[in-house]
């Protein structure tokens, strides 16, 4: 452009006109490109491809809540920064709802990452016990890295935690009792009293961890809780997360709650910092009841839809307090696995020998639909 025209344009103002109009160009072009598109995958590059029914992880697709999208957007534009003053605001969030010190709280990347450290920081002390099904990923984690054995005990007859036999399994050479409650993949929740008080005993002995991943889609999430034997200064810790009933899987945040010494370990013993999209977007939920009762109420709905469907079949079905059901179809898990996948329907496969035992999640309720439609060609029944 010649100085005389550029000179005209800026005295006709129509420089700005161009400039702008530049920028516009500028700017679809960008959203042309934006990914995941522009990278021209032949799957979805986050969740699940379209129509695929995704019933395998105990995943909750009515999150991230609106309140947790706005935050997400605000965090992005400050991903230039380390977020260390989310995490404070966060943890003494948890901590008022729970009456304990911020201190007492350490946020981890999912509660994985807290579980993790838990099993490595007290692995090699000696065996983790736990129940023979549990969500055991953690412990296996520590198993391979060689610090860590774990024991099992055998389940009741009903698939519960058998907390007689894990109180007489627990030894002064204990490194760990690590329980789930509500448990994975049974769903089942141990009776309150008889749990807390076995938990409390155990505790003068060693260690007892609770996993409360799905303490919030419990009918008393209050009375069930070990939160408060921490109050009273045993040696217990609990984990939680936002993966379940925040709908936060993929932002990955948990935290656990423990004695202010026993904190200093676990944030001594994690890997990562969290990233500030999960703090900004946790913060932003965790006081959304709204969104919680919406969450919780779906999930209930959906959990229901199968429990009937699996009853009308005459399935043995445990009954779930959690974001899935464990049931019986009689036929090979991995089988009915294979068999719903070929629908697009995803469902886990077998856990140890426990052969005939499928686990499935809760999805949105066109997917769980789908699901019990085709169970009785899946199951041959
Ligand atoms: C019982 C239990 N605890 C912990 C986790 C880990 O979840 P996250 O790392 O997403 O918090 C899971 C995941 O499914 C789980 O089932």
């Amino acid at each position: 452009m010649s100085i005389e025209l550029s000179r005209r344009l800026i005295l006709t103002g129509a420089a700005g006109a161009t400039l702008a109009g530049a920028t516009r160009a500028v700017a679809a072009k960008k959203e042309e490109a934006f990914p995941p598109e522009a990278l021209h995958l032949d799957h979805a590059l986050l969740g699940p491809d379209d129509g695929i029914a995704l019933l395998a992880r105990n995943e909750n697709p009515y999150g991230p809540s609106e309140s947790a999208l706005r935050m997400v957007e605000y965090a992005g534009k400050k991903g230039a920064y380390y977020p260390g003053q989310a995490n404070i605001t966060l943890a003494e969030m948890i901590a008022e709802r729970h009456g304990v010190d911020p201190k007492q709280i350490v946020i981890t990347t999912g509660s994985g990452e807290a579980l993790s450290a838990i099993a490595v920081l007290y692995g090699p002390k000696g065996p983790i016990v736990a129940p023979r099904l549990f969500w055991d990923t953690t412990a296996l984690y520590a198993a391979r890295l060689g610090m860590a054995e774990i024991q099992r005990v055998p389940l009741t007859e009903d698939m519960g935690v058998d907390l007689a036999g894990i109180e007489a399994a627990v030894t002064g050479g204990t490194g760990l009792v690590q329980l789930c409650n509500p448990n994975n993949p049974t769903g089942l929740v141990s009776d309150s009293k008889t749990f807390k008080a076995a938990v409390k005993r155990m505790a003068a002995k060693t260690t007892v961890l609770v996993d409360e991943a799905y303490m919030e889609l419990a009918d008393d999430p209050d009375g069930n809780t070990c939160i408060d034997l921490i109050k009273k200064g045993d040696d217990v810790i609990v984990s939680r997360t936002f993966s379940k009933i925040y709908g936060m899987a993929g932002l990955r945040v948990g935290y656990t709650i423990s004695s202010e010494e026993t904190a200093e370990k676990i944030r001594g013993t994690a890997m990562s910092w969290i990233a500030g999209t999960g703090l900004a977007a946790a913060i932003g939920a965790y006081n959304d009841h709204a969104f919680l009762d919406f969450s919780k109420s779906k999930i209930i709905e959906a959990r229901q839809t199968i429990m009937d469907k699996t009853a009308s079949l005459g399935m043995e079905t445990l009954p779930s307090q959690t974001n899935f059901v464990y049931f019986k179809s009689g036929k090979p898990a991995n089988e009915v696995q294979k068999v719903m996948e070929n629908e697009k329907i995803i469902v886990r496969g077998q856990y140890m020998d426990y052969t005939d035992w499928t686990r499935v999640s809760m999805g949105k309720l066109e997917d769980v639909e789908r699901f019990c439609n085709f169970l009785p060609e899946a199951a041959g029944v």
